[in-house]
């Protein structure tokens, strides 16, 4: 389905053409998860109320070590709102984030509700993240994380308190036209691969 709907969204039964002839999962992986990927093309379509809202509601449902859901987001959907992520944004990645309709700047507490520090903050902002990107895939819309921007001018013009760190930048909306971005961008407008799987697996010594 490409249109946000609540009434029919439901679990893709099949890999997408795309990803079909270029992600081959050595297991029969749930097609929603093979079926995300991040483009850089978006169309200028407004991204609903609803739709972004459901898209934050995935995250806040995320695991977080004691519960403590340390993940914290800034939105920026008006004009004045990118403009303020458009100072921070790295040139390389304005040539296609400029015309995306929702900007994110998903970031986390570094505190436990009781002030001391929480060193899973990172991680659970993390697990939040990969939540929100397959929620937004099952609402028809798509995402990107951009790690390239100016995290030091991020935190002056967002008046970021010293007690939250900044992670990724996230570009929500719907796919745009591969045409409409720099043509150096163009080859890399599809589905990446991965790295076999015994590359991630580490070996446990037993003595
Ligand atoms: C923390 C993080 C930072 C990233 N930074 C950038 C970036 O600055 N520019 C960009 O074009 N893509 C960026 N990406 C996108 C990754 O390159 C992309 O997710 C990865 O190549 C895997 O591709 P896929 O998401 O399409 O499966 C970033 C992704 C993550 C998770």
């Amino acid at each position: 389905m490409t249109q946000y709907d609540t009434k029919e969204w439901s679990l893709p039964s099949a890999y997408h053409t795309e990803v079909a002839g270029t992600r081959f999962p050595d297991r029969p992986i749930n097609p929603l998860i093979l079926n995300r990927w991040s483009p850089r093309a978006y169309s200028h379509q407004s991204v609903p109320e609803e739709a972004l809202f459901t898209v934050l509601e995935a995250a806040r449902w995320a695991p977080s070590s004691s519960n403590q859901q340390p993940w914290r987001f800034y939105v920026a959907r008006t004009a004045a709102e990118h403009e303020v992520f458009r100072s921070f944004i790295k040139p390389n990645n304005r040539l296609w984030t400029d015309g995306a309709p929702v900007l994110l700047l998903i970031a986390s507490d570094s505190r436990k509700d009781n002030g001391e520090p929480n060193g899973s903050h990172a991680f659970d902002a993390g697990a939040a993240w990969g939540i929100l990107s397959l929620q937004a895939q099952l609402l028809g819309l798509s995402t990107r994380a951009v790690g390239g921007y100016d995290r030091f001018i991020a935190r002056k013009v967002l008046n970021t308190p010293d007690y939250i760190e900044l992670h990724a930048v996230i570009v929500l909306g719907y796919r745009g036209d591969t045409a409409k971005i720099p043509e150096s961008l163009w080859e890399r407008e599809k589905p990446s691969i991965r790295k076999p799987a015994a590359d991630f697996l580490l070996t446990i010594p037993i003595r």
